[in-house]
């Protein structure tokens, strides 16, 4: 990897810090208590706000510093190829369901943005998804197609504000990109200023259900409240195995100033190369534009980051000569096995526990579609898209059989086959490196530091036992199973994980 290019917090962490919330230091209780400050949670949260309900969000970590932290921004209905599909496994009326509530979603954050003054770089831009493939051209015109008839302002073109051309694209007019993080605060703000309480560095570890439910955290208290969404991105408390139609895919970043080169305007994305997309946003005070592209995603656990980074890398300056990237950043996100989001009742049975989770690549206009579900369903309302997006789905679970196996014989791999890989020694990894071991019938995670010093834990992802494996480009165990991750001294990054690898001594 570059050595300029270290992987770091995001652009929009770094532009949008934020204030810090408090740690939850007693006991409290709300009308609902959400759990996670993406945008999932934050969204619920402030539009349960808005309908006059206490709410308390706990966070594990900082606010606004997931996936959401880390996306590349993009405000659109248009989620890369899902017509299509929609058409064919939901037939007409879910795409357009889909189309419109994924629109509306996006509508509900432009009205707020202007009825709260939020300063928050937002662009209206068309969205594209292309093809350089000729033979892949006559797929885009069946998806402009579905598009269309679904209510979107689609279209099959080739002509795009790219530096190179293309075989074909779908462009839907109208979408629109933003700084998330500036956004987020905006809404945060607002959210405490009608009553509601953020705490962050509180993780939940414990959910009992009744009337009314009862979280425990991490540290011992206990929040109250008549309902609970989990928005924690990969589901915990799942007792309906949502983990089970859930496959994560992590995703490269990388960014910098565009340089003298023209604006492609647009927000574009194909499923070829491994995936490229590519926005720009507004940088700096003299109308600059900062490029961001990303792609080169692969299962947590598996591939080479490094080694993705730099054909990144590559493929950014050769499309863009003098683009100076500076920013590079990884974040994972987790599609469902039908493509559509869960968003809903947490579990067949469950009254007051609600989830939002599965946006596959697209859940900044699925998170706050999720908040304005949620909302309506918890204030007892309907919405026309709720079957759509109930993760107790009947049907489409059973044609997601075949996708289902698919994902759980990648588990059983990553559980069974991993186990039977020959050891590794711990005597020639290089300072930052890590590797798993076998000692005895235990098999270790070791990483040895800058200074030398060599680091175990269990190598056994404390969620359901698969094999963690190293990230070497961002110094983290990664679970390939449901794409847990953890900090080289075993403490949790990413759920669905909740407790941290143990310790070991070597
Ligand atoms: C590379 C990349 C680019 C993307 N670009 C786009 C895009 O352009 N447009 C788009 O619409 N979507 C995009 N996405 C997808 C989008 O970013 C995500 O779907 C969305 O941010 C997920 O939001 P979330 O609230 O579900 O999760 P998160 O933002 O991860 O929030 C979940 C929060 O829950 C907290 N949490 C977890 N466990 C606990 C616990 N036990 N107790 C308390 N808190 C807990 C976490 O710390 C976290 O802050 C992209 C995804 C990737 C990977
Ligand atoms: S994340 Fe499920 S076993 Fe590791």
């Amino acid at each position: 990897m570059r050595e300029h290019l270290r992987v770091t917090d995001s652009y929009w962490l770094r532009t949008a810090p934020g204030p810090d919330h408090p740690v939850l230091s007693g006991d409290v209780d709300a009308d609902v208590a959400v759990v996670g400050a993406g945008m999932a949670g934050l969204s619920t949260a402030h539009e349960l706000a808005r309908s006059g309900l206490r709410v308390v969000v706990l966070e594990a970590g900082r606010a606004a510093a997931g996936v959401t932290g880390h996306t590349t921004a993009k405000l659109t209905a248009q989620h890369t190829l899902v017509y299509d599909r929609l058409r064919r496994t939901r037939g007409p009326e879910g795409a357009r369901l889909y189309a419109r509530s994924q629109t509306e979603a996006i509508e509900h954050a432009a009205a707020l943005v202007a009825e709260l003054g939020i300063a928050c770089e937002w662009e209206t831009r068309d969205a594209c998804t292309y093809v350089r493939d000729p033979e892949r051209a006559d797929g885009l015109r069946a998806e402009a197609d579905a598009a269309r008839e679904a209510g979107l302002p689609a279209s099959f073109t080739t002509e795009t504000g790219l530096p190179f051309p293309v075989a074909g694209a779908v462009r839907v007019t109208g979408q629109a990109q933003f700084h998330p993080l500036k956004y987020l605060r905006a809404l945060t703000a607002d959210l405490l200023a009608r009553g509601g309480q953020v705490y962050e560095q509180t993780r939940v570890v414990g959910l009992t259900e009744g009337e009314p439910c009862r979280l425990a955290t991490e540290a011992g208290h206990t929040v109250t409240a008549r309902d609970v969404v989990v928005a924690t991105h990969y589901p915990i408390f799942d007792r309906a195995l949502l983990f089970s139609r859930l496959s994560p895919r992590r995703e490269l970043v990388v960014a910098g100033p565009l340089g003298p080169g023209p604006d492609p305007e647009g927000m574009y994305i194909t499923p070829e190369e491994n995936t490229r997309s590519v926005r720009t946003a507004p940088y700096g005070a003299d109308g600059q534009r900062l490029l961001v592209v990303t792609g080169e995603h692969f299962t947590p656990g598996t591939g080479d980051p490094a080694a993705g980074f730099d054909r990144l890398t590559a493929w950014a300056e050769r499309h863009f000569p003098g683009v100076a990237l500076e920013y590079a950043w990884a974040t994972q996100d987790n599609a469902s096995t039908d493509t559509v989001p869960l968003v809903g009742p947490l579990h067949p049975g469950a009254r007051h526990a609600w989830v939002a989770t599965g946006f596959g690549g697209w859940g900044l206009s699925g998170g706050i579609m999720a908040g304005l579900l949620l909302t309506a369903l918890i204030t007892g309302q309907t919405r026309p898209w709720q079957g759509l997006y109930d993760p107790r789905r009947l049907k489409s679970v059973l044609r997601e059989a075949p996708s289902l196996l698919r994902t759980q014989a990648e588990v059983a791999r990553h559980f069974v086959g991993d186990r039977l890989r020959p050891p590794g020694s711990v005597d020639d990894l290089a300072p930052g490196d890590g590797a798993v071991v076998r000692a005895g019938h235990e098999r270790l995670a070791v990483h040895r530091d800058e200074e030398g010093e060599l680091h175990a834990v269990s190598a056994r992802c404390t969620h359901l036992g698969c094999l963690v494996a190293f990230n070497r480009a961002e110094r983290a165990w990664e679970c390939p199973c449901h794409g847990s991750r953890f900090d080289v001294d075993g403490s949790v990054i990413q759920g669905p994980a909740v407790r941290p690898l143990e310790q070991r001594d070597l």
